[in-house]
């Protein structure tokens, strides 16, 4: 069963006008998605969006409901999405990112490290490019970067080593495969404080999914879609996805970012957010002792002026 992650938390930020329009650009189970309309008026409107067209089709089982809209894409293309719809302006968009328990529970998706099964890892399985292609095509020094930067692997040239290795006799085409490499890769107290693959299988999951590429893209246009007064609701699980939501929104509270050392302001830059608080929302002791998965979890909200 995936538990949504901050739910209470999320929502309540999410929800300034029982009667708006609001956007989850990642629906997965919609376990957030089905708080959201709890707490909305029979005249709300509810978008949900996610690329993954199985997930999404077995979630929408669960939404027989007049006010939802439900849309197979990535949020990277946000703004456009919303104006196929005809909407203007929304009053909360909420993100929480990564892949869902459905997508990590299903071995044939080649997310898990745990079991065997073809090194798949596309969120949206229309696209062509797999982790397979990615490990058994690039060069030793492009997954030595994708590793180190994705993954903060620190063995990440030691895994690069091998995994260019064994590919000079066979191909990697499986999970435990490579999951194997990598423990042949890594010194053996690596494996004993926490699995060896996981560093790696993120940031392979991130390089195939283009995950920061889609986020960097998607905030700057759910800023422009935000109402006065709407909500910007971010819940990421690493410290890669949490500095580009920081980032962003302490960028987009400034009334200047001209160099500290400009003698006057030249940019024109107008502040467009205000943080709910300057520390990300975190879960509970208590969430945290029945949802693993939510120890990592960073919330940020900020409020469109
Ligand atoms: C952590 S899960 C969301 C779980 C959901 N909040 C719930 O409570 O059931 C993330 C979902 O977002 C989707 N996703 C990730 N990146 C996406 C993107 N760039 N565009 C659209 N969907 C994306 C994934 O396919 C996955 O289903």
């Amino acid at each position: 069963m995936h538990k949504p992650v901050l739910l209470q938390e999320t929502i309540a930020n999410l929800i300034t006008d029982s009667n708006g329009i609001y956007v989850d650009c990642t629906l997965g189970g919609g376990g957030h998605f089905r708080h959201l309309l709890e707490n909305l008026s029979p005249i709300a409107r509810a978008i949900g969006i996610d690329k993954d067209i199985d997930i999404l089709n077995q979630t929408r089982l669960n939404f027989n409901d007049p006010r939802v809209t439900l849309v197979q894409s990535d949020f990277k293309d946000l703004k456009q999405i919303v104006q196929e719809l005809n909407i203007e302006l929304i009053d909360g968009i909420m993100m929480d990112l990564g892949v869902s328990s459905f997508q990590l529970d299903i071995a044939e998706r080649g997310f898990s490290f745990h079991e065997d099964a073809p090194l798949d890892m596309r969120m949206n399985r229309e696209q062509v490019f797999t982790a397979a292609d990615l490990v058994n095509n690039y060069s030793a020094d492009e997954i030595i970067d994708i590793l180190f930067k994705y993954g903060e692997e620190s063995y990440a040239r030691s895994i690069a080593k091998a995994i260019v290795g064994y590919r000079g006799t066979k191909n990697i085409e499986s999970t435990l495969e490579l999951v194997d490499i990598i423990k042949r890769a890594v010194p053996a107290r690596y494996s004993r404080e926490k699995h060896p693959a996981r560093k790696s299988f993120q940031a392979l999951r991130i390089a195939v999914n283009g995950e920061l590429e889609s986020l960097q893209r998607v905030l700057p246009q759910a800023v422009q879609l935000l109402k006065s007064g709407g909500r910007l609701c971010v819940i990421s699980f690493h410290s890669l996805e949490d500095r580009i939501v920081k980032q962003f929104m302490q960028e987009k509270t400034l009334d200047c970012i001209c160099p500290p050392d400009f003698p006057a302001c030249i940019c024109d830059h107008r502040a467009q957010l205000k943080l709910i608080s300057r520390k990300p929302i975190v879960a509970s002791a208590e969430e945290c002792s029945m949802n693993a998965r939510s120890r990592s979890a960073k919330l940020r909200v900020a409020v469109k002026i």
